[in-house]
């Protein structure tokens, strides 16, 4: 195929590479085959890593970082901008291999690289801004200040739902932060990550650096449970389920390493009385049809006042009905299938539980029979309490929650484990700025009169509570790839001592 010649990927790949064009020659790992959801049909195959090839990854990662951090930030961000250039030559390609190996629509395909070439513009304009404060001190002729250094090779897992652009955001401001990334995966979308090390490969060979991002491909039991122990790795960001996310705190947290937690989100979309109905309804069903529901930003959930309810179900309904599923890549299909079939699967249950405890299905509910993984995008009359509606179910379920007064909104809205992403629909300023107040939302990112996916790369990402607390991309969040130092210098004759003891010997 004509996509995967442009990304260099072969037949059979092979899953480890420290930047340096060469790749691993392990077979014996077992061989994963990357599968294209629309058809179930295999795209190319990976033979898988072993601990080895782990730990040697490893070894040579940490050595590069030894004489990246010397590398002035600004310099380190050049080469991230040429990745931001390479990345805008391969956008179509790339876009549609991103289609082609986790399902989602082309245009969502292409938008995920963008994302990738934003926060690579993002972190190069960072790496002139790598600030740490000045304080006055307490004693005479004495100056502090902090200063941010790098941590060291970081650890990446990813989802198979944002294939590459989480990666970017790490990778990419760690990198002009001074750190090396080790690259695992999703292991249902390998393809993709093997095209982006070979354009990391590309940048990096071209320049004379080896070793700044790497990859190691293979099963999550074997290599992300070596990785997440592996005290060579300060730091691990992972995005996934909570449930995995939970075993990766414990277990980096043991070793007194660093985690950033992007899992998972139950995301709500509060309307109410004067919510703008034309802008309310395509932002649900961009939220919550987009990518098949396998955001973690998806919507989730519609709380909405009870006067608008028949309106808005009436309207999602027939908007629901124009949804046309397809292959991704057919210009015009707006939802592609789910990532494979045990998601399927998921989705079966879901709707099974649905029925059980009495949701109303107002739309969709059922598996689409035939090639790919496929179902219809489903709408439910729910209650907020339901076990069902509590948790994050990775398809395209909405669950439509009618409600009284404003505060018995928010009470609904916040009653659930996680807190990534959340949206007010309003025209009453008073409800958008209580909705955004300390008695607002609890999630970490609130919008109003936009949905919730679909963020811009400039702010810091994450949530609360089971989402994890992590922050990601823009903002601040290259804090945490860095490590923090204080420093005081005493220019005086004198050794006075803080606090204004007194210690004469
Ligand atoms: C994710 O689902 O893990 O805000 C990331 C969004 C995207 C990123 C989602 N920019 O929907």
């Amino acid at each position: 195929m004509d996509i995967l010649k442009q990304l260099g990927i072969k037949d059979e790949n092979h899953g480890a590479c420290s930047g340096s064009g060469q790749w691993n020659r392990t077979t014996d790992s077992g061989k994963l085959d990357s599968i294209n959801p629309a058809t179930g049909e295999r795209i190319a195959s990976v033979y898988q890593c072993s601990k080895d090839d782990y730990h040697e990854l490893v070894k040579k990662s940490n050595v590069a970082f030894k004489d990246w951090r010397k590398v002035p930030a600004p310099i380190r961000g050049e080469l991230v901008r040429q990745m931001g250039e390479a990345l805008r030559e391969k956008k179509d390609a790339l876009g549609s291999l991103v289609s082609m190996e986790m399902g989602k629509i082309k245009q969502e395909g292409d938008g995920e690289v963008q994302e990738m070439i934003d926060i690579a513009d993002f972190a190069v304009g960072q790496s002139r801004m790598l600030y740490g404060k000045t304080m006055h001190s307490e004693r005479p002729d004495h100056r502090m200040y902090e200063q941010w250094h790098p941590l060291g090779s970081i650890g990446v897992i990813s989802a198979f739902n944002f294939p590459v652009a989480v990666w970017a955001w790490n990778a990419f401001i760690a990198a002009i932060a001074g750190d090396t990334t080790i690259w695992k995966p999703s292991s249902s979308a390998p393809l993709t990550g093997i095209a982006i090390q070979n354009i990391c490969n590309d940048v990096m060979e071209r320049n004379g650096y080896t070793g700044i991002f790497s990859i190691i491909v293979g099963k999550g039991s074997v290599i992300g449970e070596t990785l997440i122990n592996d005290k060579n790795i300060p730091m691990v960001s992972f995005t996934g389920s909570t449930a995995m996310g939970r075993h990766v705190s414990e277990m980096v947290a043991k070793r007194f390493g660093k985690t950033i937690l992007e899992l998972g989100g139950n995301n709500a979309i509060i309307a109410d009385e004067t919510a703008d109905m034309d802008m309310l309804v395509p932002a649900v069903v961009f939220g919550a049809v987009g990518t098949a529901g396998q955001r973690c930003t998806s919507t989730r959930r519609v709380i909405i006042h009870e006067s608008r309810y028949e309106e808005l179900t009436k309207r999602l309904v027939s908007a629901y009905a124009q949804v046309k599923i397809g292959d991704p890549l057919d210009e015009g299909t707006l939802m592609g299938p789910l990532v494979d079939a045990g998601a399927v699967e998921v989705y079966k249950n879901a709707m099974k539980v649905i029925a059980e405890v009495g949701g109303e299905v107002l739309y969709g509910g059922n598996v689409i029979e035939g090639e790919g993984y496929y179902v219809e995008p489903t709408i439910v009359k729910a209650k907020n309490e339901w076990q069902i509606v509590q948790d994050e179910t990775f398809a395209p379920i909405l669950y439509i929650i009618p409600y009284k007064t404003l505060d018995e909104a928010i009470e609904i809205h916040n009653a659930v484990p996680q807190g990534l992403s959340s949206a007010m629909f309003t025209l009453n300023v008073r409800h958008a700025e209580q909705f955004l107040s300390a008695r607002g939302s609890d999630c970490g990112i609130a919008n109003i009169n936009i949905g919730t996916s679909g963020a811009e790369i400039g702010g810091a990402f994450g949530g609360e509570k089971e989402t994890g607390g992590g922050r990601e991309s823009g903002s601040d969040a290259w804090k945490q790839y860095m490590r923090r130092q204080t420093n005081t210098i005493n220019w005086s004759n004198e050794l006075p001592l803080a606090q204004g003891i007194k210690f004469d010997i």
